[in-house]
């Protein structure tokens, strides 16, 4: 496909995320990038049909759209994401789908996706009182508890079965209402961040935890090491994007005792780290993929579908 492509990139966050930076420098690779900003969509409801438009820019006229930072502080989420679904029905080729980064950013949902594809993931329960959780703890030992919604690390507790930790359980519950706990995996100090895109994984680095941190994001200091996946684990991570949908996606496994398991998928996977590892910026291979699946969808509808919307 030449360099005759429109490609959106929606971004909440141009100025101060690298990584919709990225994107929007890669998709100026394959031809003209339009950068959408949700807060300046419009949809236009009229007896001629539906209209999106981002400053003045009908969405028909884009060929496939990259969702970098879809939503955020600015524009109404519970008016993009709908926006964004009419799109995808119309037949736009939106990577990631919304449909699997709303599934991604809800760890519940997410591992009742892994555990639905058969994908090799820890035991989770969902808690939403003192008791419950205890009853959990007291079956396991020990365990992680999470936020429902959460991401770099943060609010991650790691929960023994003591009196401190059974009063952490009755504090988290207090505080988030419902708490995600997974069986602690026992690991050597790193997890494995595979980067899919696309049917493959890109790149894969292991995150080492800083000294004294069981955590291995990069946001809490981890080191980054460049790693080469067996055949199964790579397998393991392919089948994990597919089971959440996601074109692209940072899925994060971690070396068990009975083998690798996924603990979580993210639907807006970061990649500085792994860049500074391994050299490689995921910002071209997502865009290769944006690009193929354009062709794909318009090899398969014929003609590109747009004009539906
Ligand atoms: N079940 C678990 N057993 C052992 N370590 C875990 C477990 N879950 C999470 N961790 C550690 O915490 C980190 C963050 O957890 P994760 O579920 O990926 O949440 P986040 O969305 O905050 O990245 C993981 O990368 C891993 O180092
Ligand atoms: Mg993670």
């Amino acid at each position: 496909m030449g360099k005759s492509l429109r490609i959106g990139v929606i971004t909440a966050y141009l100025e101060e995320d690298w990584h919709s930076q990225q994107l929007v420098e890669a998709a100026g690779r394959y031809g003209e990038v339009v950068v959408i900003r949700p807060e300046q969509i419009t949809a236009w409801l009229t007896p001629e049909g539906v209209t999106v438009r981002a400053d003045g820019v009908d969405m028909k006229s884009i060929n496939g759209f990259v969702l970098a930072r879809g939503f955020g502080d600015r524009g109404n989420p519970d008016f993009v994401v709908p926006v964004y679904q009419i799109l995808e029905r119309a037949g736009h080729v939106l990577i990631n789908s919304i449909e699997a980064v709303l599934v991604a950013i809800d760890k519940f949902e997410t591992s009742y996706r892994l555990q639905q594809a058969g994908v090799a993931t820890p035991s989770v329960v969902v808690v939403q009182d003192g008791d419950s959780a205890c009853e959990v703890l007291g079956q396991w030992g020990r365990l992680v508890a999470k936020p429902l919604f959460g991401s770099l690390g943060l609010g991650i507790e790691l929960v023994e079965d003591t009196a401190d930790g059974r009063a952490m359980l009755a504090e988290l519950v207090d505080r988030y209402d419902a708490v995600y706990l997974q069986e602690f995996v026992p690991s050597p100090g790193r997890d494995i961040r595979a980067f899919v895109v696309g049917p493959r994984v890109a790149a894969s680095i292991f995150r080492v935890a800083k000294p004294g941190e069981w955590v291995t994001n990069v946001h809490r200091g981890a080191e980054t090491v460049v790693c080469t996946l067996d055949a199964e684990t790579e397998r393991l991570a392919v089948q994990a994007a597919r089971a959440v949908g996601l074109d692209y996606t940072g899925v994060d496994i971690l070396e068990g005792p009975d083998g690798p398991v996924v603990i979580e998928v993210n639907g807006n996977p970061q990649w500085q780290g792994l860049l500074h590892a391994t050299g490689q910026n995921m910002a071209d291979t997502i865009l290769a993929w944006v690009v193929e699946r354009i062709a794909q969808t318009a090899t398969k509808g014929g003609e590109y579908r747009a004009e539906r919307c």
